[in-house]
C-alpha cells in the first residue's frame, strides 16, 4: 500500500481548517496523515481538537525563543523528527524566516481569507468590506518569502452582501476554506501540482467550466 503523505500542521487558534482536514482524512477523502500539529499558542482550541481525534500535537511558544530564527530552527527540528513531507499553515499567525522556507522548499502551504493578491496581511475581512469589493474569497498558496505572496494553487470566491459585517463575511469564507484546503493537499498527495515560476499548474483532469459570476446578479 502507498504511504500516506505526512503532514505537519501549524496552528495558532481555533483550528476549523485543521478540523476540516482531520474530518476529510477520517472520511477517506484525503490520502494523508497528520504526523504532528504544532501550536505557538498553548490556549488554542486546535489542541482540544487534536485530543478529540488522537492527533499528536505540541506547543512551541514563540515567546520562549530569543529570535525568530531560534523559534523557526526549533520548528524545523520538530517537523523533521516527524518526517513531515508537507507543512500546512492553518491559521498560523507567524511569519516564517528564510531558513524555514529553505528547509521546506515549495513544501509549505498557507491559506488566506481573501482573493490574493488583494488584501494580504491582517484584518482581512475589514480590508475587503472597507474597499467595497463585491466578491471576496480565499486562497491556498505555496509560501514564499513574502506575506501571502506565494504561487496560488486554488481560490474560491464568495459574494459580499450589503448587510455583511466582518464576522458574517469571515464565516462565509471559512466554509469555502474548509473545502479548498483539503483539495489542494490531495492534489499535492497525488503529485499533480507543478510550480512554474509564479504559476502552479494542475496536471490531469480539471473538470468544471465556470465562465463568470455576477454580484449583484445581472438579471435584476
Ligand atoms: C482562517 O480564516 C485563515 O484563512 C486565516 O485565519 C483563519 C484561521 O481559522 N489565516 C490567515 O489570516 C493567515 N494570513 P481557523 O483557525 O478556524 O482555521
Amino acid at each position: 500500500m502507498k504511504n500516506k503523505l505526512k503532514l505537519g500542521v501549524l496552528v495558532s487558534g481555533g483550528g476549523s481548517n485543521l478540523q476540516a482536514i482531520i474530518d476529510n482524512i477520517e472520511a477517506g477523502r484525503l490520502d494523508a496523515q497528520i504526523s504532528i500539529v504544532i501550536s505557538n499558542n498553548a490556549d488554542a482550541f486546535s489542541l482540544q481538537r487534536c485530543r478529540n481525534h488522537n492527533v499528536p500535537a505540541i506547543v512551541v511558544d514563540h515567546r520562549d525563543y530569543t529570535s525568530r530564527n531560534d523559534f523557526d530552527r526549533h520548528l524545523i527540528d520538530v517537523l523533521r523528527s516527524y518526517d513531515v513531507e508537507l507543512v500546512v499553515m492553518a491559521g498560523f499567525m507567524r511569519i516564517l524566516t528564510k531558513s524555514f522556507l529553505a528547509a521546506f522548499p515549495m513544501r509549505i502551504m498557507n491559506i488566506h481569507p481573501a482573493l490574493l493578491p488583494a488584501f494580504p496581511g491582517l484584518h482581512v475581512q475589514k480590508q475587503a468590506l472597507d474597499y467595497g469589493v463585491r466578491f471576496s474569497g480565499c486562497t491556498v498558496h505555496f509560501a514564499d518569502g513574502g506575506v501571502d505572496t506565494g504561487p496560488i494553487i486554488i481560490q474560491a470566491v464568495v459574494p459580499v452582501f450589503d448587510e455583511d459585517n466582518e464576522e458574517r463575511l469571515a464565516a462565509r469564507i471559512l466554509q469555502e476554506e474548509h473545502k479548498i484546503y483539503s483539495r489542494a493537499i490531495q492534489w499535492y498527495a497525488e503529485n499533480r501540482l507543478e510550480v512554474q515560476g509564479r504559476k502552479v499548474l494542475l496536471k490531469g483532469n480539471r473538470g468544471g467550466d465556470i465562465r463568470a459570476q455576477h454580484n449583484p446578479p445581472l438579471s435584476e
